[in-house]
């Protein structure tokens, strides 16, 4: 591995691929979650067909304290992530829909693995080695989130697997050379692992046959409270000295600009809606809070990079990384137009993104950390979250 990105030990995990899903193959054939009781679960059932008839599948990965993450193979999609508040009464803390359906008719990133490129590429333009590439323009006038058909509406390859404490699902595709404009196939793969310390990692991997650029994040839309009210409430704490501010198109100008003295600066535990309606240059761009910060970090490996709690539930989210970045949105465009899973309906920011990720526009950033992939080289970035409950 020759790549500059942070270069993974994942020897601490040892996981079997699996022919009967632990604690209950009958069950788990049957699609049933298998009960907890000391041991990580994963089981699989079918999700429905798209419109061209591909299955989609999914994943139920279960932990001793009956945490439950479900993930389905169109998009990589967290559907839905079950823990308790403080009193030991389970809720799902992610957005999303019911059904495949939903996910089909307006995706709007919920839960998903974002790529080839998460976040914008200004113009849609980019160069690398001397040549010019020229991706779909879906945001203003800009690229984001892959293009049109990015990673998040395609259908990926599930498998489970399960290990001591852990239980986890890979999912992988291969986007072909020119998709959605991007040069080099690309062989992409993540996994997902619930650990019995109430842990859920992200490990993402891709290899390319071209020079390429690749930054991939999970898009999961957070609300600790399980959807009884909106995330102004949450207290954030992100561990950045400085963001890159933006344009009004959400591209980065370029610069690495402190936190310090602006409504940006969470490097202590502030609530999220303590400053949002500042009249404040950067807010007034994003709508609100729609960031790249630049996490503080000496050398490579994984760092701390953001909490979340809510006051009301106890609940508390806890984020590690090995990227260089994290993009703190707010759900400024939820316009309670969509009605989500159980019949909650989406108003304006009713879940908060914490997407680790390198920074928005690197390709067209020489002073940012480098997303080329080149091939014989391979992309490796973690991301691990901690459910926890503050008393
Ligand atoms: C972007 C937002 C965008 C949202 C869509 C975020 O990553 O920063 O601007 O609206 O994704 O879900």
């Amino acid at each position: 591995m020759t790549r500059r990105r942070s270069i993974l030990a994942v020897g601490a995990l040892v996981l079997a691929p699996l022919v009967c899903a632990r604690g209950g193959g009958a069950a788990a054939a049957q699609g049933k979650a298998a009960p907890a009781g000391g041991q990580a679960t994963v089981s699989r059932a079918a999700f429905g067909q798209t419109a061209d008839g591909t299955a989609v599948e999914s994943f139920t990965l279960r932990n001793a304290h009956g945490i439950e993450v479900k993930a389905i193979t169109l998009g990589a999609i967290i559907t839905s992530v079950r823990v308790p508040d403080r009193a030991g009464r389970f809720d799902d803390i992610v957005l999303g829909y019911d059904d495949l359906a939903g996910y089909l008719r307006k995706p709007s990133y919920f839960g998903a693995v974002v790529g080839r490129y998460g976040n914008r590429i200004a113009k849609g333009r980019f160069t690398l080695d001397g040549k010019t590439y020229t991706l779909a323009i879906n945001n203003g006038p800009n690229h984001l989130h892959g293009g049109v058909k990015g990673f998040d509406k395609v259908v990926w390859k599930g498998e489970r697997a399960s290990g001591a404490g852990a239980a986890s699902v890979t999912f992988r595709y291969t986007s072909r050379d020119g998709e959605e404009g991007y040069p080099g196939t690309l062989e992409a793969r993540v996994t997902y692992t619930l650990t019995d310390r109430d842990e859920l990692s992200f490990e993402y991997a891709a290899t390319t046959d071209k020079p390429t650029v690749v930054n991939l994040t999970q898009h999961s839309y957070f609300n600790l409270t399980g959807g009884r009210t909106d995330i102004l409430g949450h207290q954030l704490t992100i561990d950045a000295d400085r963001f890159t501010p933006v344009d009004a198109t959400l591209i980065p100008t370029g610069q690495l600009a402190p936190v310090e003295g602006t409504p940006l600066d969470f490097r202590r535990a502030t609530a999220i809606g303590a400053r949002i309606g500042q009249d404040d240059a950067q807010l007034r761009n994003g709508g609100g809070y729609d960031h790249n910060f630049v996490i503080n970090r000496r050398g490579e490996g994984l760092v701390h990079a953001a909490r979340v709690v809510d006051p009301a539930s106890g609940r508390t989210l806890d984020v590690q990384t090995t990227e260089p970045g994290v993009q703190f949105y707010t759900g400024n465009f939820l316009d309670g137009t969509i009605t989500g899973k159980g019949g909650i309906v989406y108003k304006k920011r009713w879940a908060l993104c914490l997407e680790t990720q390198h920074f928005p526009d690197s390709p067209n950033q020489p002073t940012f950390p480098s997303t080329v992939l080149r091939p014989g080289s391979e992309y490796r970035s973690k991301t691990v979250l901690t459910f926890g409950v503050a008393r």
